[in-house]
């Protein structure tokens, strides 16, 4: 049936009014239902899917079947994606990841605090991650707000944090546990001197929020101070960061699809489910400079 101009716009606000955000986490974390990332979105939807990811920091999609393609054109209304430095794209899509545990294998991808790759200038902004297969129980992934971790310290240690830069640098995950991801596909295992100084406290670009920005995984030191002198207050303020009450812990299915806002968000894929497959697609967008 050939629809009329006037009928085709009503069908086209209705894809973005059917679009249900359900919260699903008292710090962060939301359902995103009635609406298929898969398929053709028109600007409305995409803009509320957009503005969900920004109030709710995790957003996730249930049952979906997307294929590498359909994942990488619904990474590219949050922006540009681009390539992870330690890992080579799936060839038919080089743009996404193909992250994979092996029932025999021990280490997992990701398995430690962190946002994603902080030790480079231009940090990506989100990372969108989807189960094509998951274990029956375990391998899920824990979220804490950033926001709210900054927001609940004392207003001396804000006013101090407010001036401290730090050193992020690829160097402090070890060789071992790269190399230990031994079903993703892995590059550049040397260039493990990749690091950039970024704000201690960045401002969200689109929230206007500030957020805590340093993590276990890859902050090193504060600017203009040994390794030694830093480790003390990282170590307080990593342990501030991920209090349960700030976090979320998401549950896999298979056909799942998250988006994380790495801006204000760290993520931690726990590592329970050894003699057991998991499978995941991932593609990172890229951010701009923390100030
Ligand atoms: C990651 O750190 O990007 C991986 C998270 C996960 O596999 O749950």
């Amino acid at each position: 049936m050939v629809r009329s101009e006037s009928e085709r716009t009503v069908s086209d606000v209705m894809t973005a009014s059917k679009l249900e955000v359900v919260r699903q986490g008292a710090a962060l974390g939301a359902e995103i239902r009635g609406v298929d990332p898969g398929g053709p979105l028109d600007e409305a939807t995409a803009a509320a899917i957009r503005r969900a990811f920004l109030e709710h920091q995790v957003i996730f999609f249930r049952d979906r079947r997307l294929s590498p393609r359909k994942l990488l054109a619904f990474a590219r209304h949050f922006g540009s994606p681009v390539e992870y430095p330690f890992a080579e794209g799936i060839p038919e899509c080089p743009l996404v990841t193909r992250i994979v545990k092996e029932p025999h294998e021990r280490i997992n991808f990701g398995g430690e605090w962190h946002s994603d790759t902080t030790y480079l200038e231009r940090p990506p902004q989100a990372t969108l991650l989807y189960a094509v297969e998951v274990p029956a129980v375990g391998g899920d992934t824990l979220y804490s707000d950033m926001y709210r971790a900054y927001e609940r310290l004392s207003p001396g240690m804000r006013a101090m944090l407010g001036r401290l830069r730090a050193v992020n640098t690829a160097g402090l995950l070890d060789r071992e546990k790269r190399d230990g991801y031994a079903s993703v596909r892995g590059r550049n295992v040397d260039r493990l001197d990749m690091s950039a100084e970024h704000p201690v406290v960045r401002t969200h670009p689109e929230t206007g929020r500030k957020a805590l920005y340093i993590n276990e995984t890859h902050t090193l030191r504060f600017g203009g101070m040994t390794r030694e002198e830093s480790l003390p207050l990282i170590a307080h303020l990593c342990r501030e960061a991920i209090r349960p009450e700030l976090g979320y812990r998401l549950r896999w299915e298979r056909g799942t699809l998250t988006i994380w806002d790495n801006r204000c968000v760290q993520h931690y894929a726990l590592n329970d489910y050894h003699g057991q497959r998991r499978v995941m697609y991932r593609v990172i967008v890229a951010g701009d400079r923390p100030s």
